[in-house]
Formats: structure tokens, C-alpha cells, sequence
């Protein structure tokens, strides 16, 4: 058997034009385009790439967008302000704080992205937006597993009823992740550093998301056959080799469905940002 490969590109391209269609459909009813406004700290060199793709997204769908870039040496007070500036601007219903921050402000990260307006937290970092995801309430969520879902969804992969286990337990990815697919009637197990016999666990799942940030961990004896396997992981092993947790080659050839890396999800991910934009520009101007 030898597994389906679901082609993060091909999905991306999807709903990428859905978000077109909804920016479209915001400024014939409105007059005006969504905005975003993305704010990068510091100079990390892949924080420049993904901040340049969000860009150039943007500009392809006909989403306003701004960069503001600011030094390493910016202070804690000066990112608020900036973002509280950005908070009453007409023109921006969306809001970003690329990640990670410089070690200077990294400690204050949390204050950092509370002082984003809720309904602008295109994230789903704020606290609020948290809030709402664990009560089952509409709220902006974070991107990559918003990704998975709405892929497993176009797939035609059923979560309702399945087995589903998540590896990793970040507030970025594993725990959202956890309350999009229980919402969506899955039995969801997860699992992180301290879980006992990773493998017994993950072999019985239907649905195995992984987000741990270990190079090519999950390996095909750790997989049930058939399963769908979602490889949220992108570990730089070489200069020009990059491969997920997930031991691709092994794993392929007893999964039902598999995600590659580089070529996955991670090419969902601007393309469900640029949703989120989308999504809180209607919810703003509908009021
Ligand atoms: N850095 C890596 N992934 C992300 C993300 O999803 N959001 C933000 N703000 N920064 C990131």
C-alpha cells in the first residue's frame, strides 16, 4: 500500500481563491479591501521570509497590507503603542506580531500580543479568541491548525467518530489543534514529551497530527495502516535538506494519506491567514 499525498500547494491555491472571492465581495459591498498590517521585530532571517510571502499573498488576492518593521532594540512600550496605533486604524482589520520576538521583549510576549484588539488578533493568540476556541463560540484561530481541518475537510477525510492524535502541545499548534477536532466530534488523545509509550498511543489513531519540532520521529511502526498522518513539523537537517517529524519515506508506505515536508501544510498556513483576515475584516464592518 503506498499512501495518498496530500499536496499542501494544491489546497492552498484553494482557498487562497475563496479568500479572493470573499476580498472581493467585502469591497463591492463596502468599498474598501481587508487590511493587514504584519509587525516584525528584530532581523531573524526567516521571520523575513514568511513576513515577505504574507506580503506578496496579500497583494495577489487584493488584501491591503503593511509591514512595519521595527529594530531589536524596540522596547516593550513601543511595540504597544505601535500596535495600539494599529488598533484604531480604519484600514487595518487585521493584526500580526511575527514570532519569535527578540530575546529583549521575548518576556513580554504575552502582554505583547493582549494588547491586540480581539477582534483584529488574526492569530488566535489573544487570550479572548483562546477563550472562545475551549467554549466552542465563533473566534478567529490560529492558522496552521485551522489548515489541517479545513485540508482534512477538502480531502474528503471524516473527523467526525475518528481516533485522532496530536503530538505536541504548543499553544500555537497542539492545543488548538486538540479543540478544532473535538469540536468536530473527533476522540482526541494528546500526547508531548512525558507521554508514556508514544507508540501504542499513536498507532491507534485514524487522524495523527504532528507538531513536536523532532526530526523525523515518527516512524512507520508507530503509524496504523490507513491512517491519515498530518506532518506539521519543518526541521532544517542540512543546509538545503528540510524534513518534518514524521520519517516520510517509512511512514508513506502504510499511511492511508500522508503530508510531505517541505510542500505540506506549511503552505496552508498564509493561505488560512489571509481567511482570518478576511473573516475579521466582514465581522468589523458588519457592525
Ligand atoms: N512564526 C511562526 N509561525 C507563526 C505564526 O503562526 N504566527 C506568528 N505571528 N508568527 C509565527
Amino acid at each position: 500500500m503506498s499512501a495518498k499525498i496530500l499536496a499542501g500547494k494544491e489546497f492552498a491555491e484553494r482557498f487562497k481563491l475563496e479568500a479572493k472571492c470573499d476580498a472581493q465581495a467585502i469591497k463591492d459591498k463596502y468599498g474598501v479591501e481587508p487590511g493587514l498590517a504584519v509587525i516584525v521585530v528584530g532581523d531573524d532571517p526567516a521571520s523575513a521570509v514568511y513576513v515577505r510571502n504574507k506580503h506578496r499573498t496579500c497583494a495577489e488576492l487584493n488584501i491591503y497590507s503593511e509591514v512595519i518593521a521595527m529594530p531589536a532594540t524596540a522596547t516593550k512600550d513601543e511595540i504597544v503603542a505601535k500596535i495600539r496605533e494599529l488598533n484604531a486604524a480604519e484600514k487595518i482589520h487585521g493584526i500580526l506580531v511575527q514570532l519569535p520576538l527578540p530575546k529583549a521583549v521575548s518576556g513580554y510576549e504575552a502582554e505583547i500580543l493582549e494588547s491586540i484588539d480581539p477582534r483584529k488578533d488574526v492569530d488566535g493568540f489573544h487570550p479572548l479568541n483562546v477563550g472562545k476556541l475551549v467554549s466552542g463560540e465563533a473566534a478567529l484561530v490560529p492558522c496552521t491548525p485551522l489548515g489541517c481541518i479545513k485540508m482534512l475537510d477538502a480531502a474528503g477525510i471524516c473527523i467526525d467518530g475518528a481516533r485522532a492524535v496530536v503530538v505536541g502541545r504548543s499553544n500555537i499548534v497542539g492545543k488548538p489543534m486538540l479543540h478544532l477536532l473535538m469540536q468536530r466530534h473527533a476522540t482526541v488523545t494528546v500526547c508531548h514529551s512525558h507521554t508514556k509509550d508514544l507508540a501504542a498511543v499513536t498507532r491507534q489513531a485514524d487522524i495523527l497530527v504532528v507538531a513536536i519540532g523532532r526530526p523525523q520521529m515518527i516512524t512507520a511502526d508507530m503509524v496504523k495502516v490507513g491512517a491519515t498522518v498530518i506532518d506539521v513539523g519543518i526541521n532544517r537537517i542540512a543546509e538545503k535538506k528540510l524534513v518534518g517529524d514524521v520519517d516520510f519515506d517509512g511512514v508513506a508506505k502504510i499511511a492511508g494519506a500522508i503530508t510531505p515536508v517541505p510542500g505540506g501544510v506549511g503552505l496552508l498556513t498564509v493561505a488560512m491567514l489571509m481567511k482570518n483576515v478576511v473573516t475579521a475584516a466582514k465581522m468589523q464592518l458588519s457592525q
